[in-house]
C-alpha cells in the first residue's frame, strides 16, 4: 500500500528518516507500530543500542521476526495507546507510516511521552498534507484509482479505501505539530517530504 501511495518512495523516504535519527551508543530505542521491520532493518547493523519492535498485530510481528534476527532487537506485541513500558524507559522512540492508524492519538502521544527520558527525542515520519494546490489535486485524482489497483490485485478495495480516506483524515503539518505541544512535546522541527505528501516531525520532552 505505502509502494503505491508513496509511488515507491517510501523506502528512500525511510532511509532518509533513519539517517537523521540521533543515536547514541547504549540507547534503548522502540520502533512503534514497527511493522514487518522495515526500520529495524535498515538500523540492525547498530549492534551498540538495544531496540524493541512494538506493533498491535501477531503477522506483522512475525514477519519482522523473520527478517531480523539480532539478539539486542526484540518484538514485543500490544497497543500504542496503552505501553507496557515504565516511564522513562526510552531514549529514542521512532514511527514510521504508523501513528495514522492508531484509533486514539491523544493517547498514544501522551503514551509516548511517558516513556520517552526527559530531554530526548521522537521521530515520526507520516502522510501528510500536500501543499501546492495542484499536485494535491492531482495525488487525489490518482489516489481514486488506488482503490480499483486493489480491488484487481487483491480483490479488496476496502483496505484501500482505507487509506486514503485515513491520509485525508489525518492532521496536516500545523494540526499535528499542535498535537504534540499538547501532549507535552517541544522544539519540533517538521520536514515536509515531496512538497507535504509526507512529513517528519521530529519533538522532544
Ligand atoms: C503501515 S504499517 C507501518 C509499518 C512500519 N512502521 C513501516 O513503516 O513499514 C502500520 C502498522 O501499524 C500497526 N498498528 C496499527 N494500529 C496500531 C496501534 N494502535 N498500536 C500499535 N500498532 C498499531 C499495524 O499493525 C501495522 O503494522
Amino acid at each position: 500500500m505505502n509502494d503505491l501511495m508513496s509511488f515507491g518512495l517510501h523506502r528512500y523516504w525511510k532511509n532518509e528518516f533513519v539517517n537523521l535519527i540521533d543515536i547514541k551508543t547504549g540507547d534503548s530505542i522502540l520502533d512503534l507500530a514497527s511493522g514487518s521491520g522495515d526500520l529495524l532493518k535498515l538500523l540492525d547493523h547498530r549492534s551498540d543500542c538495544n531496540f524493541i519492535g512494538y506493533d498491535s498485530s501477531e503477522r506483522m510481528l512475525k514477519q519482522a521476526k523473520k527478517k531480523i534476527k539480532k539478539k539486542n532487537i526484540k518484538f514485543v506485541k500490544g497497543m500504542a495507546e496503552n505501553l507496557p513500558f515504565k516511564s522513562d524507559s526510552f531514549d529514542v522512540i521512532i514511527v514510521s507510516f504508523g501513528l495514522r492508524n492508531f484509533y486514539d492519538i491523544k493517547k498514544s502521544l501522551r503514551e509516548i511521552k511517558r516513556v520517552l527520558k526527559k530531554g530526548r527525542k521522537f521521530y515520526c515520519l507520516e502522510f501528510s498534507h500536500i501543499n501546492s494546490f495542484l499536485f494535491r489535486k492531482l495525488f487525489y485524482a490518482y489516489s481514486k484509482i488506488i482503490p480499483v489497483y486493489g480491488k484487481i490485485l487483491l480483490n479488496n478495495s476496502e483496505a484501500y479505501d482505507y487509506l486514503i480516506d485515513s491520509i485525508k483524515k489525518f492532521p496536516n503539518q500545523v494540526e499535528l505539530t499542535q498535537k504534540l505541544i499538547d501532549s507535552g512535546f517541544k522544539n519540533i522541527e517538521v520536514i515536509d517530504i515531496l512538497d507535504g505528501l509526507a512529513a517528519i516531525h521530529i519533538s522532544e520532552t
